[in-house]
């Protein structure tokens, strides 16, 4: 499994004694499954989200956790994405955990990606809207904003377990915005200059990070 090989790759990374601040989805899972197997994995983990936080306690590693506040650095941070350029600009959020993704992943020492080579895009948006959180009180006013000025459409993300907004770990609602064109980098900076708005999923500040990507056969390579 892609997922599997990825992870064991950035499980050889981590090394005794690391703050290791862990991203959040699917792939990041599994890899907080193969971590937990490591012999003892010495390390302190700050997760991102709560989805991550209960895989990591499910997988033993419960004692390890803290909370970003208790820590005072994050040596390597190994997080997912859902699609990423040839020049390191990533889109995630894809699971809503971007906003507490974004404070770890550039706070991180070393930053190390993990995707499959299907995620590999010409220009973000490719396949994926672009994640916004909003302050909920502020998420039509903020949509039409981003739609005036930028174009394109931004809908509230809604739940399909219950009625109305999905409502992320920090309290607030979701955008997915359908931009007209691809986005340039620069949109990271300008969409927070919009009141209300929180964070998005563009992540163009760390074209330092080590990108592993899971190629079909299995491979995996660094970007
Ligand atoms: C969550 C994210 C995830 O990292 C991204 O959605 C990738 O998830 P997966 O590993 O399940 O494909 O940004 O907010």
């Amino acid at each position: 499994m892609l997922k599997t090989a990825l992870a064991r790759e950035a499980a050889r990374l981590i090394k005794s004694g690391m703050i290791v601040g862990l991203g959040s989805g699917t792939t990041i899972r599994e890899f907080v499954r193969v971590l937990a197997e490591l012999d003892p994995p010495d390390v302190l983990l700050v997760p991102t989200s709560i989805d991550t936080e209960m895989a990591a306690i499910e997988a033993g590693l419960g004692d390890a956790l803290r909370p970003l506040w208790a820590v005072d650095r994050i040596d390597i941070a190994v997080d997912g994405a859902d699609e990423v350029t040839q020049e390191k600009v990533l889109l995630k959020g894809r699971g809503g955990a971007m906003l507490r993704e974004k404070v770890v992943d550039y706070a991180a020492g070393t930053l190390v990606i993990l995707v499959e080579g299907r995620k590999l895009v010409k220009h973000i948006p490719e396949r994926n809207p672009v994640p916004i959180e909003v302050v909920p009180w502020a998420w039509r006013h903020v949509a039409r904003a981003v739609e005036v000025k930028y174009g394109g459409t931004a809908r509230l993300r809604r739940d399909s377990a219950k009625l109305g907004p999905v409502i992320t770990d920090n309290g607030n609602f979701i955008l997915d915005w359908h931009p007209a064109s691809p986005v340039n980098a620069a949109l990271e900076d300008e969409l927070k200059l919009i009141p209300g708005v929180v964070e998005s999923g563009i992540f163009s500040k760390r074209r330092d990070a080590t990108i592993l990507v899971a190629g079909e056969d299995g491979r995996v390579y660094a970007l």
